[in-house]
């Protein structure tokens, strides 16, 4: 094995598509998965890749300091990529506590286990943070963030991801840890946990049920294939500069309504049902408190320098995660019982 590199957060979302890429890519690398397992976390989405030779799972925590410590000894890590996180924000707003603790605290055990076991050994070695445009706050009509734009989070989510943030570049600059950050916009495809609009408005829809459309539905997200976004990674880990920061979006902006009302279109000819069928079940509901109205990035740097592109449109990227989970229903089925339930009567109630 050339290298051993530790993927925190493997089998959240992200992660697995991530960790999936650089298993099945780089046969001479060792691809360590570190994952908690919370409610967001699973195993089945790494089914296909478990048994591959360069392929590792730990279960452990990243608030854990000592447990961290005595991993990064034990395997020696070259890079690590950061994934691990709380990322639903409207569970940020009812535990703001839990991202904290490991948005902010479980990234500076990272760093700090990185620090000390490259100490003097720094050359070839990269800490790469995996974080999101939210650091950036809410744009109004116009303009787009660049990798310039100051921070302003807005939510504990977003505030806890602008902290890790800071905590990577203080690393970089007080002891010469080589890092790059990534800030992305919101992703979709599969293996997305249904707190998350596209997979619960999916779910809802199979199920018939109301589809929760918060506020006036006006509110303007950029959509990025998750696979776009780990290839985007693999080439700012290999071919990005050490210190600095590259934005990933999908050119790709709308605002929630339009994009429930193509969803509800695509899941009405998925589902050989009468179009217009789905839309009926939109419901339009209270407002997420500190609701940011527009996010939209500018990824020309990534695209100018290292020459990443989203390689999907949006109708055929939606197209696929539709038809992945129609075909895969039992993965919804297996996490959507007991504490999701729960989750959603208390969210939604
Ligand atoms: P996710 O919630 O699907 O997965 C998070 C993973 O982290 C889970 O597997 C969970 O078990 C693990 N985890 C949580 N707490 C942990 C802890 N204390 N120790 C170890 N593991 C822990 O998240 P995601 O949507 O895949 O996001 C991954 C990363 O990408 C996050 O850092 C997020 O901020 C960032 N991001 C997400 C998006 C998006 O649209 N989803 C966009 C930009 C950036
Ligand atoms: O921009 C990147 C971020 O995108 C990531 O950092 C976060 O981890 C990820 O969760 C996502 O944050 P959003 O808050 O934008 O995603 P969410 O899917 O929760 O909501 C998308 C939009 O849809 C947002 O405007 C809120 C709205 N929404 C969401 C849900 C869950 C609804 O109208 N109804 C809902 O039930």
């Amino acid at each position: 094995m050339t290298k051993t590199i530790l993927i925190t957060g493997g089998a959240g979302f992200i992660g697995s598509h991530l960790v999936r890429l650089f298993v099945n890519k780089y046969s001479d690398y060792r691809i360590v998965n570190l994952d908690k397992l919370t409610y967001a976390g699973n195993l089945e989405n790494l089914r296909d890749i478990e048994s591959a030779s360069n392929y590792i799972f730990e279960k452990g925590d990243i608030i854990d300091s000592v447990y961290i410590k005595d991993l990064f000894l034990k395997y020696n890590f070259d890079g690590v990529i950061h994934l691990a996180a709380e990322s639903h924000v409207d569970r940020s707003i009812a535990n703001p506590m839990d991202f904290i603790m490991t948005n902010v605290l479980g990234t500076v055990n990272l760093l700090n286990a990185a620090k000390d076991l490259w100490k003097g050994k720094e050359k070839g070695k990269l800490f790469y943070h995996v974080s999101t445009d939210e650091v950036y706050g809410s744009l109004g009509d116009k303009g787009l963030f660049l990798e310039t734009t100051p921070y302003d989070p807005q939510s504990p989510y977003s505030s806890s991801k602008a902290s890790s943030d800071h905590f990577v570049r203080a690393y970089g600059n007080t002891y010469g840890l080589p890092f790059v950050i990534s800030n992305c916009s919101n992703n979709y495809g599969p293996n997305q946990f249904p707190e998350k609009l596209l997979p619960l408005f999916i779910n809802n829809i199979r199920n018939n049920e109301s589809l929760p459309v918060y506020g006036d539905g006006k509110f303007t997200r950029d959509w990025l294939y998750v696979i776009d976004h780990a290839i985007a990674i693999d080439k700012i880990y290999h071919e990005g500069s050490n210190g600095e920061t590259y934005n990933i979006g999908g050119f790709n902006e709308w605002t929630n309504i339009n994009l429930i009302k193509v969803l509800c279109k695509q899941m009405d000819i998925a589902l050989e049902k009468e179009v217009g069928t789905s839309e009926g079940l939109i419901t339009y509901v209270r407002d997420r408190p500190g609701h940011d109205k527009r996010y939209a990035i500018d990824a020309n740097k990534l695209k100018n320098e290292l020459g990443w592109e989203p390689s999907l449109q949006f109708e055929e990227g939606l197209a696929k995660t539709i038809a992945w989970y129609l075909d895969n229903e039992e993965w919804m089925d297996n996490i959507t019982t007991g504490d999701y339930q729960n989750y959603y009567k208390e969210q939604y109630r």
